[in-house]
């Protein structure tokens, strides 16, 4: 006898519909679990038998084969469980196999026949077509009904599953999603004093989705900046947020029982996380790392020069294409990783730099210390501000609060709704070759930019990123159908720390 039933398996950032084929024939016992399954999944053999015997079923004294197709993808964890069971009572006549068509079965099974949720079970349900009724365990509920339209089912136990599937019982009633907790690590703007500069290039990087470089000494605040960035971006629409939280889900990241991600997040992983943590991958199944986790949101890179040259290198492929290729012998996938980035870092080893003659670094050391960002990570980097330390003043006369995060962020999203305007997400997308007839200059900024081209304080690279700067500069103005010369000497203002660097990593 064979039986067919539907489930699920995650592949990089994404879910993958599994059909799982249970054939029992006679011949000697036996279990056997075929098409590319990991150890956990193969285990399933024990958790099955002990589920069924528990659940008072018998175990067929048959040969048992199980195939889970397609074959040649990797089938990881345990979250096939529930099908096989269910595939193996069909093949057996136990359980009437008609009942379990349309139905996608997505769990892990208890010895004593408990449904336990099946990891990443929102990227899994994201990926199951709308029409199917989906069965997940209890605690997996509200990731299955945030996923999508579809039909969910949930029963705490196989005895319980198969008693509602032939309508012996109601479905127990499903739980509401709780809302996506906040993050107690975000800054509000109201919160930051002074700092004029930063606040600047923060709006800036915000309306114009340019990546941003955030050079200064210690407590220059950069870290608090960095964290009143995702506060300034508009909230995720439906396609980010579902896959956001497709990504976080397949991550295991989300937290349970949430709803929606709806704001951008924030990732800021350490200097010593390991090349596969930052960039996805792993040797048993393929896991989205920081980058893909800070899709539509926030990558952090605090002291940007300690993170490995080859890190560094090769988060060009996700700031060019969106997407980091994790290939392997059998089977390449995309993960997708798109993100504002901000790096942010001190000018020189012994952290002062320019500020007060404090920095007691060599000309040579300085050198050596920059030289480590220098070259095509740094020109992706739009916006680069060298950043003071707050005003004592600022600090601690408090006259007036510092605009706050929704007055920044209204102005935000109007800049990105001309963007918008263009055809484009955002302006530090703008190509090039059309940066003449979408961000058209007037006659005193195209004076402006060629002055300071003939005077080598620009580099024919960083020229275009100075014109989208200046574009997005204008959005924030209002009013400016064409960039005018104040919008790109603002532009050209927020890449003092360009200057700085290209100075010193001359050495002496
Ligand atoms: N402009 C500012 N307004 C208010 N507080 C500030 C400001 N700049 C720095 N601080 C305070 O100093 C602390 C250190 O800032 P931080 O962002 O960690 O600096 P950095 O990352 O540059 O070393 C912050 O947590 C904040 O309390
Ligand atoms: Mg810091
Ligand atoms: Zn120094």
């Amino acid at each position: 006898m064979l039986s067919v039933v539907r489930s699920a398996t995650l592949l990089g950032a994404h879910g993958r519909s599994v059909t799982v084929e249970v054939h029992v024939s006679n011949g000697l016992p036996g279990f056997t679990i075929v098409g590319l399954p990991d150890a956990a999944c193969r285990e399933a053999r024990d958790r099955v038998r002990a589920a069924l015997l528990s659940s008072g079923h018998a175990w067929p004294l048959r040969r048992v084969t199980v195939n889970l197709a397609p074959s040649g993808i990797r089938k990881a964890g345990a979250g096939l469980d529930l099908a096989m069971a269910l595939g193996l009572l069909a093949a057996t006549g136990a359980v009437d196999g008609r009942l379990l068509d349309g139905c996608v079965f997505l769990g892990e099974l208890g010895l004593d026949g408990a449904l336990r949720p099946a990891p990443g079970t929102f990227a899994l349900v994201a990926s199951c077509p709308a029409t199917a009724t989906v069965v997940v365990a209890p605690g997996a509920q509200q990731d299955a009904v945030a996923a999508g339209s579809h039909r969910v089912r949930t029963a705490r136990d196989l005895r319980e599953l198969l008693e509602a599937l032939d309508g012996r019982r109601p479905w127990p009633a499903l739980r509401p999603c709780a809302p996506a907790p906040v993050d107690r690590a975000a800054v509000d703007l109201s919160s930051v004093h002074g700092q004029e500069l930063g606040r600047r290039a923060l709006e800036v990087a915000a309306a114009g989705g340019h990546h941003l470089l955030l050079v200064g000494p210690p407590g220059a605040g950069k870290t608090m900046l960095a964290r009143a960035l995702p506060g300034l971006l508009p909230p995720l629409g439906d396609v980010e947020a579902l896959e956001t939280s497709r990504i976080h889900s397949a991550a295991g990241m989300r937290p349970p029982g949430s709803g929606l991600l709806r704001r951008p997040p924030f990732r800021a992983p350490h200097h010593a996380t390991t090349p596969v943590a930052l960039l996805g991958g792993g040797t048993a199944t393929i896991r989205p790392g920081e980058a893909s986790l800070a899709t539509n949101g926030v990558l952090f890179l605090d002291e940007l020069g300690e993170f490995p040259a080859a890190v560094l290198d090769a988060l060009r492929q996700p700031l060019e294409d969106g997407m980091v290729r994790v290939a392997r012998a059998r089977e390449s996938v995309d993960l997708p990783a798109r993100f504002l980035l901000v790096g942010a870092t001190n000018p020189c080893p012994c952290g002062w730099g320019v500020h007060a003659g404090a920095c007691r670094c060599t000309p040579a050391s300085r050198a050596r210390y920059l030289r480590r960002l220098s070259g095509p990570l740094l020109d992706r980097l739009d916006v680069q501000v060298v950043l003071s330390p707050p005003e004592p003043d600022a600090l601690l006369s408090h006259s007036g609060t510092p605009e706050a995060t929704a007055a920044v962020a209204a102005r935000v999203a109007a800049a990105r709704a001309r963007a918008a305007a263009r055809g484009v997400c955002s302006n530090a997308a703008l190509p090039t070759a059309e940066l003449e007839v979408l961000a058209p200059l007037d006659d005193a900024a195209r004076a402006l930019l060629r002055r300071r081209l003939a005077g080598g304080e620009l580099t024919p690279r960083g020229l275009g990123r100075v014109w989208r700067v200046a574009r997005t500069i204008a959005d924030l103005d209002g009013a400016a159908e064409a960039v005018g010369e104040s919008h790109v000497a603002a532009a050209l203002e927020l890449r003092g720390a360009a200057t700085l660097l290209r100075t010193w990593t001359v050495p002496a």
